[in-house]
């Protein structure tokens, strides 16, 4: 049941507050700085970051100087009830000593504290895009839920997430945080993922309050370059980008951030159609927004204001309700409104809709939530740390499997290359502040934990290039070699756009001298975004997605390995097979000159026009007949049925999908749309029939002029193909007339 922010009771006490609080302490709660850091050096965390990101520092020096600064967590601000809100702070103690601040303030509002708690606190699960790769949204709503748990424990009340950007370009970083390519899955993603922070009962002090975002578009960033600009239609940002909010909105999501970039010409951060028209308007949000990082004070870069004074007035006209970072509203609302720039009703509803979350939350007459003793207790359980390894065992994507490498056959000599295969930290992936690198497994220590026999070596010398002669003699003496390879952490996330997709150099030699050496091997990847690996899957016998897999990364890969769990995961976006496919994605627009032999059809002269892998796509060590698919409609429904066998000799676990196109309609649609999905549980040689339920609705769309007269999405009657199948490519199909009533 969707959490409702409006209670007239908390109303109630919110125009008590308002009426009592001065124009300062109004716009201190719109204000969302991070600590300030106070230490040994004249620069900026930003600054320093940046050294360290140019190298003119080295980590062990960055180490030194962070270890050298005190946090200043404006103690005297905060009395003065000027901060409302506390960015990437956690630790019960930390926490509730700074809440003891704000309870010295007037009105005693207690501060909100937010932080990025992406997928798990402590105990880390894998990154939402391979998450989303199990086709199980109860399984995205308990592990939100444990992040949420542990969070909590620590002091945390708000996480900026889920991400529900759509996403079809792997050269964009942050490609890793989301669903993937589809709206479909990244909408039912969103609202499971909502349920799980939020709970049903959002101030029962184990549950967390969610923040979609980015709002909109961000993953449309033109060449997949992070923060770059994008230029769509209404219809597509409708069609695509937008449903998944409105999902979250609906499942009673509490926050919005929107996001970084401008959308044809207008940033999100003041861009009022989307703040309010869209949002508040035509979906009714009770919520507050905050801004993304600094993205406030960003707008004077993007030319749209000329200063930041001009900037906060923007923003705060459009909608905004809290700055993350930037400080121009602090700096500025006061001045604007005695100018009659701002009028102070605007300052008003946006106070309104932040205390109305403090007040659900019951942050206001609880505001210390938890101790240490709790937040000792409830880190990295073991229900959480089993519940981080199912997640990873149904997140690892099984994308190549001949000459029966994989489940490892016993009594075989193993080798293990790669310094990725022995660094647990590196399983966090990009986005998990919180993570504890050390109690993640490696793959190295799981086998040794699993009393397995085998020899590993990085595969690499001192100064980074290949250890050709290690790698031979190791090959030499095994008969099986398993690689990991992959992305660094850091190599996806946020700013960490790549204009390559494939393997770096060094990991394909290695892999080269591996196929030279005749051994059979097996790929572990690591990575957060789909590569591009068109010579590698040539070089090796099997391949193992296992992304970012989280804390218990190891023990999950191991039982995959050894055959103990069969693999049932699919990848959600698109495995392209040249960086120059990019953005590809199965659900594009049908074309009037499709991909075919002749020379004028759409495709390239040197690259295939097909990706490696297509989305849905994920191997077993099973196999899977798909039969009868069947469709008919009644009560306004596609109806249909599919027969799904495992035909193989084990129980496996298939994510069968269905996908829809209108085939003709007065505006062009998509070739293929997944529109419903199924993981079911097959013993081998069971078959099961499955039925969807699929409202005709759910295939509308906005005609051309229908957006500017007014957003309403239409059906048309015609021909509709159904599709059943267990990825977006290998397919059944049939067709079926729907003829409106
Ligand atoms: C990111 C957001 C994140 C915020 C706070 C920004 O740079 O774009 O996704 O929530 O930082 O850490």
């Amino acid at each position: 049941m969707a959490i409702h922010w409006i209670t007239e009771e908390n109303e109630k006490r919110i125009d008590a507050l308002l009426a009592e609080m001065t124009l300062e302490e109004k716009i201190g709660q719109m204000r969302q700085p991070g600590p300030s850091l106070v230490g040994a050096f004249e620069v900026s965390f930003e600054e320093l970051l940046d050294m360290r990101f140019d190298g003119k520092i080295s980590d062990e020096e960055f180490q030194k100087m962070m270890s050298s600064v005190k946090m200043d967590y404006r103690e005297e601000e905060v009395k003065a009830g000027k901060v409302g809100s506390f960015n990437g702070v956690s630790g019960a103690e930390t926490v509730n000593a700074i809440q003891e601040n704000a309870l010295q303030s007037r009105h005693k509002i207690p501060l909100l504290f937010g932080m990025d708690v992406i997928h798990g606190y402590k105990t880390v699960y894998p990154i939402p895009l391979a998450l989303a790769g199990s086709f199980e949204p109860e399984l995205y709503r308990r592990a939100a839920e444990m992040a949420a748990e542990e969070a909590s424990a620590a002091g945390v009340h708000w996480t900026y997430a889920p991400m529900v950007d759509v996403a079809r370009d792997a050269r964009w970083g942050r490609i890793s945080e989301g669903a993937g390519e589809d709206t479909y899955l990244a909408s039912v993603f969103a609202v499971h993922t909502v349920q799980g922070f939020q709970g049903e009962d959002i101030s029962d002090g184990k549950h967390i309050i969610a923040c979609a975002k980015h709002f909109a578009a961000y993953g449309g960033a033109e060449a997949g370059r992070d923060y770059n600009t994008i230029d769509i239609s209404e219809q597509k940002l409708r069609e695509v980008y937008l449903p998944p909010f409105e999902a979250a909105i609906k499942a009673g999501v509490g926050t919005l951030m929107p996001a970084f970039n401008d959308i044809s010409g207008v940033p999100c951060s003041v861009n009022h159609q989307l703040l309010t028209e869209i949002l508040r308007d035509e979906w009714g949000f009770e919520g507050f927004l905050i801004s993304d990082a600094n993205a406030i004070d960003e707008c004077v870069n993007h030319g749209i204001a000329e200063d930041r004074k001009d900037a906060a007035r923007q923003s705060v006209l459009a909608g905004m309700d809290m700055d993350m970072s930037s400080d121009c509203f602090f700096q500025n609302l006061e001045q604007l409104v005695k100018e009659g720039k701002v009028a102070e009703a605007e300052i008003d509803q946006a106070v309104r809709r932040i205390l109305r979350l403090k007040f659900a939350l019951g942050l206001v007459d609880q505001p210390i939530r938890t101790n240490t003793e709790r937040e000792q207790e409830t880190m990295l359980k073991p229900e959480f740390r089993a519940l981080a390894r199912e997640a990873a065992e149904k997140s690892i994507v099984l994308l190549k499997n001949e000459n029966e490498a994989l489940p490892l056959a016993g009594g075989k000599t193993l080798a293990l290359i790669g310094a990725l295969a022995a660094d647990g930290e590196q399983m966090l992936g990009a986005w998990a502040m919180g993570g504890d690198g050390e109690a993640c497994v490696s793959v190295k220590a799981a086998l040794e934990a699993a009393r397995q026999p085998f020899t590993w070596i990085s595969g690499r010398k001192e100064d980074g290039s290949v250890d050709s002669e290690g790698i031979r003699t190791l090959c030499g003496q095994a008969d099986i070699v398993l690689v990991a390879a992959g992305e660094q952490k850091e190599e996806s996330g946020e700013a960490a756009s790549r204009g390559e997709l494939s393997l770096h150099p060094e990991d394909r030699d290695i892999l080269r001298l591996v196929k030279e050496s005749g051994k059979k091997s097996v790929l572990l990847l690591f990575n957060g975004r789909p590569l591009v690996l068109t010579e590698e899957v040539e070089l090796v016998d099997a391949i193992l997605e296992c992304w970012h897999p989280g804390t218990e990364a190891g023990n999950a890969i191991v039982n995959i390995l050894t055959g103990k769990v069969n693999p049932s995961a699919k990848i959600t976006a698109s495995f392209p097979a040249a960086v120059g496919q990019c953005p590809i994605y199965y659900n594009h627009t049908s074309t009037g000159r499709p991909a075919g032999k002749g020379k004028f059809t759409s495709k390239y002269l040197d690259i295939p026009v097909e990706p490696l892998y297509p989305f849905g796509y994920g191997l077993s060590y099973t196999s899977y007949e798909y039969a009868n698919l069947k469709a008919e409609i009644r009560e306004e429904a596609f109806q249909i049925e599919v027969t799904v066998k495992n035909t193989g000799e084990r129980a496996g676990e298939e994510a069968v999908q269905i996908y829809l196109q209108d085939v003709a309609a007065s505006r062009v649609r998509p070739v293929k749309e997944l529109k419903a999905f199924e993981k079911v549980a097959l013993e081998a040689g069971e078959q099961r029939k499955l039925c969807f339920t699929i409202p005709v609705a759910e295939m509308g769309f906005y005609s051309a002029g229908a957006v500017a007269a007014k957003p309403a999405r239409i059906v048309e009657s015609g021909l509709f193909r159904v599709y059943a199948g267990g990825n977006s490519r290998d397919t059944l199909c049939t067709e079926i007339s729907y003829a409106e009533l």
